[in-house]
């Protein structure tokens, strides 16, 4: 420590915090670091970086960058997934009165972040938003397919939410972090959609302004979003129309348990009808099938952001048999006891469908997917 000159430390707190999630973008962060610097002079800002374990070494670029510079800090969670939930997780680990969310990987232009603060200081409002989609804003080069994609969910998105923004779906965005503390205990955290899960979930209005900028073609590495996010974002957009009624994940395990009656009642049909197999093998069969069915999709989808791999995959799809087997006993004891008691049949088996999917959801989450 003696050979630091004093005048190295910095004592002044920051005033901007850019929350950068990251998922294996080792070659994006120090040029990001650049870029931000030069973006910026005569702004007190600070960088936290939001890094899931990345394995292609993320987090030590970051904190190597941090040795020599105090702007720079990393949050590093272990055994998660999400890109909601890392902006919400990093803006919630600083004291920075304003918040800007961007990504690491170059897209979004570093040059309007000084507008941005510029705006919100000068205009009042809450938050500033990104947008592709206003007057000299764009898309660079984005592939037909995902510029139409992208257009579909925006309009989703203002039907559904009456958010008066032009780019709901932009990842970047500079906020009072008073404005975030306020929709913080209604968020849904699902997914992607960050911002548009901030603005539907503020309990008055935000006033929001907009500033254009150009999409630009990322720099290294590769994108994360794939077509499951479709999944996700569906979940948010139920779980904003829903007003927190049904969690969203037990939504998605209802969905994926009504899917796997298709599949039990195709593989029964099948086997038993089709190949003249004998009903109890078949029914057993179509049981397995259904269960394992069950088990991926709600590891792929429910519990995207908490997926169970390797050793623990075999573990998982063990215990979630077990649950599915208490499960169904609960089932036909329940339906049987109120058939017994005179109840017209589909009224006797609706509440015995009914308790085990709330069981199935309840253990699962207990003993499959427990969270670590
Ligand atoms: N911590 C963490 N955890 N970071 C993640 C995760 C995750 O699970 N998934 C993605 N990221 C990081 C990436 O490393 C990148 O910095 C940023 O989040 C955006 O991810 P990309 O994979 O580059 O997303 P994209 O370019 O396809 O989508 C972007 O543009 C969309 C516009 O339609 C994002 O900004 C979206 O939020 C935006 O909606
Ligand atoms: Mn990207």
């Amino acid at each position: 420590m003696a050979d630091i000159d004093p005048s190295f430390i910095r004592l002044v707190p920051a005033e901007l915090a850019i929350i950068v999630p990251t998922f294996n973008e080792a070659a994006n962060v120090a040029p990001l670091v650049e870029a931000v610097a030069r973006a910026l002079p005569g702004v007190r800002w600070e960088m936290v970086f939001v890094d899931d374990d990345s394995p292609d070494g993320t987090s030590e670029a970051v904190r190597q960058m941090a040795q020599s510079d105090s702007r720079i800090r990393i949050v590093h969670r272990y055994n998660r997934r999400g890109l909601a939930s890392a902006c919400i997780e990093g803006i919630l680990a600083t004291a920075a009165p304003y918040v800007a969310v961007m990504d690491s990987d170059h897209q979004h232009d570093e040059r309007i972040v000084a507008t941005m603060l510029a705006r919100i200081k000068q205009d009042g409002v809450d938050l500033v938003v990104g947008s592709r989609y206003m007057e000299g804003g764009g898309l660079g080069d984005w592939a037909r397919s995902r510029v139409l994609a992208s257009q579909l969910a925006t309009r989703m998105a203002s039907r559904l939410t009456r958010v008066p923004m032009t780019d709901p779906m932009s990842g970047f965005f500079l906020m009072r972090r008073d404005a975030f503390m306020r929709s913080l205990p209604n968020l849904s955290s699902v997914g992607y959609k960050i911002l548009l899960d901030i603005a539907a979930s503020a309990p008055v209005p935000l006033r929001i302004a907009e500033v254009p900028y150009t999409f630009r073609m990322r720099e290294h590495g590769e994108s994360k979003l794939d077509s499951l996010v479709l999944w996700e974002y569906l979940q948010l957009i139920l779980d904003k129309a829903f007003g927190h009624l049904i969690p969203p994940r037990f939504m998605s395990f209802a969905l994926v348990g009504g899917f796997g009656i298709f599949v039990h009642f195709l593989v029964l049909t099948l086997m038993f009808k089709g190949l003249g197999i004998s009903f109890d093998i078949s029914q057993a069969i179509a049981s397995i099938v259904a269960i394992s069915n069950n088990f991926f999709l709600n590891n792929a989808l429910t519990y995207r952001d908490q997926r169970l791999k390797g050793r623990s995959l075999l573990y998982g799809w063990i215990s979630f048999n077990l649950v599915c087997a208490t499960g169904a006993a609960a089932n036909i004891g329940v339906a049987d006891w109120l058939f017994g008691r005179d109840t017209y049949w589909i009224l006797s088996a609706i509440p015995g469908v009914l308790i085990s999917v709330v069981w199935n959801y309840a253990m699962s989450s207990l003993f499959t997917w427990r969270r670590k």
